[in-house]
Protein backbone atom coordinates (compact mmCIF):
# COMPACT_ATOMS: atom_id res chain seq x y z
CA UNK A 1 0.00 0.00 0.00
CA UNK A 2 1.48 3.45 -0.55
CA UNK A 3 1.77 5.66 2.46
CA UNK A 4 -1.32 7.97 0.91
CA UNK A 5 -3.73 4.83 1.39
CA UNK A 6 -2.34 4.05 4.78
CA UNK A 7 -3.16 7.65 5.81
CA UNK A 8 -6.35 6.73 4.45
CA UNK A 9 -7.57 3.57 5.83
CA UNK A 10 -6.53 4.38 9.31
CA UNK A 11 -8.39 7.68 9.10
CA UNK A 12 -11.38 5.42 8.13
CA UNK A 13 -10.58 3.15 11.11
CA UNK A 14 -10.25 5.84 13.48
CA UNK A 15 -13.37 7.54 12.17
CA UNK A 16 -15.57 4.14 12.49
CA UNK A 17 -14.30 3.58 16.18
CA UNK A 18 -15.44 7.03 17.17
CA UNK A 19 -18.50 7.07 15.25
CA UNK A 20 -19.40 3.59 16.87
CA UNK A 21 -18.26 4.51 20.60
CA UNK A 22 -21.49 4.66 22.73
CA UNK A 23 -23.64 3.17 20.35
CA UNK A 24 -24.41 0.01 22.71
CA UNK A 25 -24.61 0.20 25.99
CA UNK A 26 -27.01 0.62 28.91
CA UNK A 27 -28.64 4.03 28.07
CA UNK A 28 -28.99 5.88 31.28
CA UNK A 29 -31.60 6.85 33.69
CA UNK A 30 -34.90 8.39 32.63
CA UNK A 31 -36.67 10.49 34.89
CA UNK A 32 -40.56 9.31 34.61
CA UNK A 33 -41.74 11.01 37.28
CA UNK A 34 -39.35 13.73 38.51
CA UNK A 35 -39.01 14.70 42.08
CA UNK A 36 -39.87 18.53 42.61
CA UNK A 37 -38.52 21.36 44.73
CA UNK A 38 -39.34 24.67 45.37
CA UNK A 39 -38.73 27.14 43.13
CA UNK A 40 -39.01 31.13 42.73
CA UNK A 41 -42.20 31.42 40.64
CA UNK A 42 -40.71 35.58 40.11
CA UNK A 43 -38.04 34.06 37.81
CA UNK A 44 -39.85 31.91 36.05
CA UNK A 45 -41.88 31.44 32.78
CA UNK A 46 -44.26 30.54 30.50
CA UNK A 47 -43.66 30.69 27.02
CA UNK A 48 -45.63 30.24 24.27
CA UNK A 49 -44.33 31.68 19.76
CA UNK A 50 -46.72 33.29 17.03
CA UNK A 51 -45.33 33.84 13.78
CA UNK A 52 -48.89 35.09 12.43
CA UNK A 53 -51.89 36.78 13.65
CA UNK A 54 -54.28 33.52 14.45
CA UNK A 55 -51.08 31.96 16.67
CA UNK A 56 -50.99 35.63 18.39
CA UNK A 57 -54.55 35.88 19.05
CA UNK A 58 -54.40 32.02 20.32
CA UNK A 59 -51.29 32.66 22.47
CA UNK A 60 -52.97 35.45 24.27
CA UNK A 61 -56.13 33.95 25.03
CA UNK A 62 -54.11 31.10 26.55
CA UNK A 63 -52.32 33.66 28.72
CA UNK A 64 -54.83 35.56 29.75
CA UNK A 65 -56.34 32.24 30.67
CA UNK A 66 -53.09 32.03 33.05
CA UNK A 67 -53.98 35.00 34.39
CA UNK A 68 -57.53 34.07 35.49
CA UNK A 69 -56.63 30.89 36.70
CA UNK A 70 -54.39 33.15 39.05
CA UNK A 71 -50.68 31.75 38.22
CA UNK A 72 -48.20 32.22 40.67
CA UNK A 73 -46.04 32.60 37.71
CA UNK A 74 -44.85 36.25 36.99
CA UNK A 75 -43.47 36.17 33.57
CA UNK A 76 -45.79 34.98 30.53
CA UNK A 77 -43.54 35.84 27.31
CA UNK A 78 -44.67 35.48 23.68
CA UNK A 79 -41.84 35.19 21.04
CA UNK A 80 -43.31 36.86 18.37
CA UNK A 81 -42.05 37.39 14.58
CA UNK A 82 -40.80 40.87 15.16
CA UNK A 83 -42.21 41.72 11.76
CA UNK A 84 -45.87 41.28 12.91
CA UNK A 85 -47.59 44.74 13.53
CA UNK A 86 -49.13 43.91 17.69
CA UNK A 87 -50.73 47.24 18.05
CA UNK A 88 -54.25 45.41 18.57
CA UNK A 89 -52.65 43.53 21.31
CA UNK A 90 -51.07 45.55 23.23
CA UNK A 91 -54.07 46.38 25.23
CA UNK A 92 -54.37 42.97 26.44
CA UNK A 93 -50.77 42.69 26.89
CA UNK A 94 -50.67 45.50 29.42
CA UNK A 95 -53.95 44.56 31.19
CA UNK A 96 -52.82 41.08 32.03
CA UNK A 97 -48.88 41.68 32.65
CA UNK A 98 -47.95 39.64 29.16
CA UNK A 99 -44.24 40.00 27.52
CA UNK A 100 -44.24 40.82 24.04
CA UNK A 101 -40.93 39.32 22.88
CA UNK A 102 -40.30 40.22 19.48
CA UNK A 103 -37.74 37.85 18.08
CA UNK A 104 -36.14 36.84 14.20
CA UNK A 105 -37.46 33.86 13.24
CA UNK A 106 -35.57 30.58 13.82
CA UNK A 107 -35.49 29.39 10.15
CA UNK A 108 -33.73 27.19 8.46
CA UNK A 109 -33.54 28.10 4.45
CA UNK A 110 -34.06 25.59 1.14
CA UNK A 111 -36.98 23.86 2.83
CA UNK A 112 -40.33 23.39 0.86
CA UNK A 113 -42.66 23.63 4.15
CA UNK A 114 -42.38 27.51 5.37
CA UNK A 115 -45.55 26.57 7.79
CA UNK A 116 -43.19 24.23 9.73
CA UNK A 117 -40.04 25.55 9.04
CA UNK A 118 -40.72 28.61 11.72
CA UNK A 119 -41.50 25.64 14.32
CA UNK A 120 -37.59 26.35 15.09
CA UNK A 121 -38.42 29.81 17.05
CA UNK A 122 -39.55 27.09 19.77
CA UNK A 123 -36.18 26.34 20.01
CA UNK A 124 -35.34 30.09 21.40
CA UNK A 125 -36.64 29.06 24.85
CA UNK A 126 -33.50 27.21 25.55
CA UNK A 127 -31.76 31.02 25.09
CA UNK A 128 -34.04 32.83 27.41
CA UNK A 129 -31.77 32.53 30.72
CA UNK A 130 -33.05 35.72 31.83
CA UNK A 131 -35.35 33.07 33.56
CA UNK A 132 -34.69 30.04 35.79
CA UNK A 133 -37.45 27.57 34.17
CA UNK A 134 -39.68 27.88 31.67
CA UNK A 135 -42.87 25.97 30.41
CA UNK A 136 -43.50 26.26 27.09
CA UNK A 137 -46.80 25.25 25.10
CA UNK A 138 -47.80 25.22 21.57
CA UNK A 139 -50.67 28.00 21.43
CA UNK A 140 -52.78 25.88 19.30
CA UNK A 141 -53.36 24.15 22.85
CA UNK A 142 -56.11 24.58 25.41
CA UNK A 143 -55.60 24.35 28.93
CA UNK A 144 -58.39 23.02 30.50
CA UNK A 145 -60.18 22.32 34.29
CA UNK A 146 -62.88 20.51 33.64
CA UNK A 147 -64.99 19.23 36.95
CA UNK A 148 -68.86 17.86 36.86
CA UNK A 149 -71.14 19.55 38.49
CA UNK A 150 -74.59 17.35 38.37
CA UNK A 151 -73.59 15.13 35.66
CA UNK A 152 -72.56 18.25 33.12
CA UNK A 153 -68.62 19.28 32.74
CA UNK A 154 -67.82 23.16 33.50
CA UNK A 155 -64.74 24.24 32.06
CA UNK A 156 -62.31 26.16 34.39
CA UNK A 157 -59.28 28.01 33.87
CA UNK A 158 -55.96 26.20 35.01
CA UNK A 159 -52.60 26.47 34.73
CA UNK A 160 -49.24 24.20 34.91
CA UNK A 161 -47.65 25.44 37.94
CA UNK A 162 -46.77 22.13 39.50
CA UNK A 163 -44.32 21.85 36.66
CA UNK A 164 -42.04 24.12 38.13
CA UNK A 165 -39.32 23.09 40.31
CA UNK A 166 -38.98 19.52 38.68
CA UNK A 167 -35.44 18.75 39.37
CA UNK A 168 -34.41 17.72 36.36
CA UNK A 169 -33.13 19.94 32.97
CA UNK A 170 -35.46 18.78 30.85
CA UNK A 171 -38.65 16.81 30.36
CA UNK A 172 -41.33 16.12 27.71
CA UNK A 173 -43.97 14.02 27.24
CA UNK A 174 -44.29 10.78 24.83
CA UNK A 175 -45.25 11.12 21.27
CA UNK A 176 -47.86 8.50 22.09
CA UNK A 177 -49.50 8.53 18.91
CA UNK A 178 -46.71 7.54 16.99
CA UNK A 179 -45.23 4.61 18.76
CA UNK A 180 -46.57 1.04 18.97
CA UNK A 181 -47.82 0.22 22.20
CA UNK A 182 -44.80 -0.62 24.35
CA UNK A 183 -45.51 -1.49 28.28
CA UNK A 184 -41.87 -0.28 29.52
CA UNK A 185 -40.93 2.85 28.89
CA UNK A 186 -36.91 2.15 28.39
CA UNK A 187 -37.86 -0.20 25.80
CA UNK A 188 -40.04 2.04 24.23
CA UNK A 189 -37.27 4.84 24.15
CA UNK A 190 -34.84 2.36 22.66
CA UNK A 191 -37.25 1.66 20.18
CA UNK A 192 -37.99 4.88 18.97
CA UNK A 193 -34.99 6.67 19.24
CA UNK A 194 -35.98 9.22 16.87
CA UNK A 195 -39.48 10.14 18.15
CA UNK A 196 -40.02 9.63 21.70
CA UNK A 197 -40.58 13.01 23.15
CA UNK A 198 -43.91 15.44 21.46
CA UNK A 199 -42.14 18.67 21.58
CA UNK A 200 -45.82 20.57 22.11
CA UNK A 201 -45.03 20.90 25.45
CA UNK A 202 -41.83 21.67 27.08
CA UNK A 203 -40.20 21.99 30.46
CA UNK A 204 -36.95 23.72 30.44
CA UNK A 205 -34.12 25.08 32.34
CA UNK A 206 -32.45 27.59 29.92
CA UNK A 207 -28.93 26.96 28.84
CA UNK A 208 -27.50 28.67 25.93
CA UNK A 209 -24.89 25.35 25.97
CA UNK A 210 -28.34 23.86 25.08
CA UNK A 211 -29.05 26.50 22.69
CA UNK A 212 -25.76 26.45 21.09
CA UNK A 213 -25.17 22.75 20.33
CA UNK A 214 -29.16 22.62 18.90
CA UNK A 215 -28.49 25.56 17.00
CA UNK A 216 -25.21 23.94 15.38
CA UNK A 217 -27.92 20.62 14.29
CA UNK A 218 -30.13 23.55 12.74
CA UNK A 219 -27.39 25.76 10.92
CA UNK A 220 -24.96 23.45 10.35
CA UNK A 221 -25.90 20.10 10.57
CA UNK A 222 -23.05 18.28 8.42
CA UNK A 223 -20.92 19.37 11.28
CA UNK A 224 -23.06 17.84 13.69
CA UNK A 225 -23.49 14.74 11.71
CA UNK A 226 -20.20 13.85 11.03
CA UNK A 227 -20.27 11.59 14.42
CA UNK A 228 -23.89 10.82 14.47
CA UNK A 229 -23.95 8.54 11.47
CA UNK A 230 -27.28 7.30 12.96
CA UNK A 231 -28.96 11.01 13.66
CA UNK A 232 -28.21 11.94 10.45
CA UNK A 233 -29.78 15.23 9.10
CA UNK A 234 -32.77 15.15 6.84
CA UNK A 235 -34.60 17.89 5.39
CA UNK A 236 -37.60 16.61 6.70
CA UNK A 237 -36.83 17.25 10.54
CA UNK A 238 -38.63 19.46 12.22
CA UNK A 239 -38.32 20.88 15.94
CA UNK A 240 -39.55 17.98 17.10
CA UNK A 241 -37.04 15.38 15.58
CA UNK A 242 -34.26 17.81 16.37
CA UNK A 243 -35.00 18.13 20.09
CA UNK A 244 -35.45 14.51 19.94
CA UNK A 245 -32.08 13.40 17.97
CA UNK A 246 -30.13 16.13 20.49
CA UNK A 247 -31.74 14.51 23.95
CA UNK A 248 -31.05 10.58 22.49
CA UNK A 249 -27.66 12.15 22.10
CA UNK A 250 -27.51 13.47 25.81
CA UNK A 251 -29.18 10.58 27.03
CA UNK A 252 -26.97 8.00 26.13
CA UNK A 253 -23.71 10.29 27.50
CA UNK A 254 -25.70 10.82 30.32
CA UNK A 255 -25.30 15.05 29.74
CA UNK A 256 -28.14 16.04 30.63
CA UNK A 257 -31.29 15.13 33.04
CA UNK A 258 -33.95 14.02 30.97
CA UNK A 259 -37.75 13.81 32.41
CA UNK A 260 -40.45 12.69 31.50
CA UNK A 261 -44.37 13.95 31.63
CA UNK A 262 -47.21 12.07 32.17
CA UNK A 263 -48.85 12.48 28.21
CA UNK A 264 -52.28 11.88 30.10
CA UNK A 265 -52.39 14.94 31.58
CA UNK A 266 -49.80 17.01 29.45
CA UNK A 267 -50.05 15.33 25.94
CA UNK A 268 -53.23 14.50 24.93
CA UNK A 269 -53.91 15.04 21.02
CA UNK A 270 -57.61 16.33 20.47
CA UNK A 271 -57.88 14.00 17.90
CA UNK A 272 -57.61 11.43 20.60
CA UNK A 273 -61.70 12.77 21.26
CA UNK A 274 -62.56 11.47 17.19
CA UNK A 275 -60.32 8.02 17.67
CA UNK A 276 -61.61 4.71 18.09
CA UNK A 277 -58.53 2.78 18.68
CA UNK A 278 -56.56 4.31 22.14
CA UNK A 279 -54.45 1.54 22.52
CA UNK A 280 -51.24 4.00 21.99
CA UNK A 281 -52.87 5.69 24.56
CA UNK A 282 -52.47 3.63 26.93
CA UNK A 283 -49.59 1.73 26.31
CA UNK A 284 -48.01 2.80 29.60
CA UNK A 285 -50.90 1.44 31.25
CA UNK A 286 -53.03 -1.76 31.51
CA UNK A 287 -54.35 -3.22 28.27
CA UNK A 288 -57.38 -4.13 30.23
CA UNK A 289 -58.13 -0.14 30.91
CA UNK A 290 -60.99 0.95 29.09
CA UNK A 291 -61.74 4.39 27.62
CA UNK A 292 -63.79 6.27 29.70
CA UNK A 293 -63.87 10.23 27.65
CA UNK A 294 -65.59 11.73 30.35
CA UNK A 295 -62.88 10.53 33.08
CA UNK A 296 -60.34 11.36 31.22
CA UNK A 297 -61.16 14.29 29.73
CA UNK A 298 -61.46 15.34 33.86
CA UNK A 299 -57.20 14.12 34.24
CA UNK A 300 -56.75 16.48 31.28
CA UNK A 301 -54.74 20.39 32.09
CA UNK A 302 -53.39 20.56 28.39
CA UNK A 303 -55.12 19.04 25.16
CA UNK A 304 -53.23 20.13 21.57
CA UNK A 305 -55.74 21.06 18.50
CA UNK A 306 -54.60 18.29 16.35
CA UNK A 307 -57.80 17.55 14.25
CA UNK A 308 -56.93 16.23 10.69
CA UNK A 309 -58.56 16.41 8.44
CA UNK A 310 -60.96 18.08 10.83
CA UNK A 311 -60.57 22.14 10.42
CA UNK A 312 -58.63 23.85 13.31
CA UNK A 313 -61.36 24.75 15.84
CA UNK A 314 -60.90 28.58 15.24
CA UNK A 315 -61.45 28.12 11.66
CA UNK A 316 -64.98 26.17 12.50
CA UNK A 317 -67.59 26.77 14.31
CA UNK A 318 -68.97 24.32 16.75
CA UNK A 319 -72.76 23.97 15.16
CA UNK A 320 -70.87 23.68 12.20
CA UNK A 321 -69.36 20.46 12.77
CA UNK A 322 -72.04 18.03 11.52
CA UNK A 323 -70.18 17.69 7.88
CA UNK A 324 -67.06 16.82 9.29
CA UNK A 325 -67.81 14.32 12.50
CA UNK A 326 -70.87 12.92 13.83
CA UNK A 327 -71.69 9.77 15.62
CA UNK A 328 -74.39 9.17 13.19
CA UNK A 329 -73.78 6.41 10.49
CA UNK A 330 -76.33 8.13 8.32
CA UNK A 331 -75.38 11.84 8.51
CA UNK A 332 -72.32 11.25 5.96
CA UNK A 333 -70.01 12.77 8.26
CA UNK A 334 -65.97 12.65 6.63
CA UNK A 335 -65.74 11.22 10.24
CA UNK A 336 -67.45 9.00 12.42
CA UNK A 337 -67.31 8.45 16.28
CA UNK A 338 -69.50 7.20 19.05
CA UNK A 339 -72.13 9.52 20.86
CA UNK A 340 -69.89 9.27 24.07
CA UNK A 341 -66.46 10.69 22.00
CA UNK A 342 -68.34 13.17 19.91
CA UNK A 343 -69.80 14.78 23.27
CA UNK A 344 -66.50 15.64 24.75
CA UNK A 345 -65.20 16.66 21.21
CA UNK A 346 -67.88 18.90 21.02
CA UNK A 347 -67.64 19.89 24.68
CA UNK A 348 -63.35 20.45 23.92
CA UNK A 349 -64.53 22.85 21.40
CA UNK A 350 -67.44 24.66 22.75
CA UNK A 351 -64.94 25.94 25.57
CA UNK A 352 -62.70 26.95 23.18
CA UNK A 353 -64.94 28.51 21.49
CA UNK A 354 -66.33 30.42 24.44
CA UNK A 355 -62.77 31.80 24.99
CA UNK A 356 -62.62 32.81 21.57
CA UNK A 357 -65.91 34.94 21.47
CA UNK A 358 -64.54 36.72 24.74
CA UNK A 359 -60.91 37.42 23.71
CA UNK A 360 -60.02 36.89 19.83
CA UNK A 361 -59.20 39.99 18.43
CA UNK A 362 -60.49 40.55 14.69
C1 LIG B 1 -37.28 36.70 43.37
O1 LIG B 1 -37.51 36.60 44.77
C2 LIG B 1 -36.32 36.33 45.51
C3 LIG B 1 -36.71 36.07 46.96
O2 LIG B 1 -37.81 36.83 47.35
C4 LIG B 1 -35.36 37.51 45.34
O3 LIG B 1 -34.16 37.27 46.06
C5 LIG B 1 -35.03 37.66 43.85
O4 LIG B 1 -34.21 38.80 43.64
C6 LIG B 1 -36.33 37.82 43.03
N1 LIG B 1 -35.98 37.79 41.60
C7 LIG B 1 -36.50 38.65 40.73
C8 LIG B 1 -36.10 38.47 39.28
O5 LIG B 1 -37.25 39.55 41.03
C1 LIG C 1 -45.72 42.37 35.64
O1 LIG C 1 -44.85 41.26 35.72
C2 LIG C 1 -43.53 41.57 36.12
C3 LIG C 1 -42.72 40.32 36.06
O2 LIG C 1 -42.68 39.90 34.74
C4 LIG C 1 -43.54 42.17 37.52
O3 LIG C 1 -42.23 42.54 37.88
C5 LIG C 1 -44.46 43.38 37.53
O4 LIG C 1 -44.58 43.87 38.84
C6 LIG C 1 -45.83 43.02 37.00
N1 LIG C 1 -46.62 44.23 36.85
C7 LIG C 1 -47.88 44.30 37.26
C8 LIG C 1 -48.60 45.58 37.00
O5 LIG C 1 -48.43 43.36 37.82
C1 LIG D 1 -28.83 34.01 22.98
O1 LIG D 1 -28.67 34.72 24.19
C2 LIG D 1 -27.48 35.45 24.25
C3 LIG D 1 -27.36 36.03 25.66
O2 LIG D 1 -28.56 36.66 26.02
C4 LIG D 1 -27.49 36.54 23.17
O3 LIG D 1 -26.29 37.26 23.21
C5 LIG D 1 -27.65 35.87 21.81
O4 LIG D 1 -27.79 36.84 20.80
C6 LIG D 1 -28.88 34.98 21.81
N1 LIG D 1 -28.93 34.24 20.55
C7 LIG D 1 -29.92 34.39 19.67
C8 LIG D 1 -29.82 33.61 18.41
O5 LIG D 1 -30.86 35.12 19.88
C1 LIG E 1 -60.40 23.21 38.87
O1 LIG E 1 -61.45 24.09 39.17
C2 LIG E 1 -62.03 23.86 40.44
C3 LIG E 1 -63.23 24.80 40.56
O2 LIG E 1 -62.86 26.12 40.34
C4 LIG E 1 -60.98 24.12 41.52
O3 LIG E 1 -61.54 23.87 42.79
C5 LIG E 1 -59.80 23.19 41.28
O4 LIG E 1 -58.77 23.48 42.20
C6 LIG E 1 -59.27 23.36 39.87
N1 LIG E 1 -58.25 22.36 39.62
C7 LIG E 1 -57.18 22.60 38.89
C8 LIG E 1 -56.25 21.47 38.71
O5 LIG E 1 -56.95 23.68 38.39
C1 LIG F 1 -50.61 9.81 34.39
O1 LIG F 1 -51.83 10.47 34.57
C2 LIG F 1 -52.96 9.61 34.54
C3 LIG F 1 -54.18 10.48 34.59
O2 LIG F 1 -54.14 11.33 35.72
C4 LIG F 1 -52.85 8.63 35.70
O3 LIG F 1 -53.94 7.74 35.68
C5 LIG F 1 -51.55 7.86 35.59
O4 LIG F 1 -51.38 7.02 36.70
C6 LIG F 1 -50.37 8.80 35.49
N1 LIG F 1 -49.17 8.04 35.21
C7 LIG F 1 -48.05 8.20 35.92
C8 LIG F 1 -46.89 7.38 35.51
O5 LIG F 1 -47.99 8.98 36.86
Amino acid sequence: MKYWEIKLVVVLIVYFCITQLGEGGKPPKLYIEPSRENCRYNETAYVQYATNKEYLNLAMMNFINLRESNTQVANLVVLFNKELNIGKFKPNAEKYNITMNGVDLLQRTKLNQPEWDDSFTKLYIFNLTQYSEIVYFDSDSLLINATTNKHELVYHPTNLDELFGLQVDIAMPRAYWIQPSSQDLYQAKLDNRANFFASHVIYARPNPRIFNEIMRYVNNPWLWSWNHRNRLFRPDDYDMEIINRYLDDQWKLNGLKIGLLNHSVYGVLSGEFKQLDHSRYFSSSPSSTRWNSGEILQKIKLIHFSNAPIPKPWLLHPDEMGPWISCNPASGSLVLVDCDLLHHWTWIHRAFFSLQQKHWIK
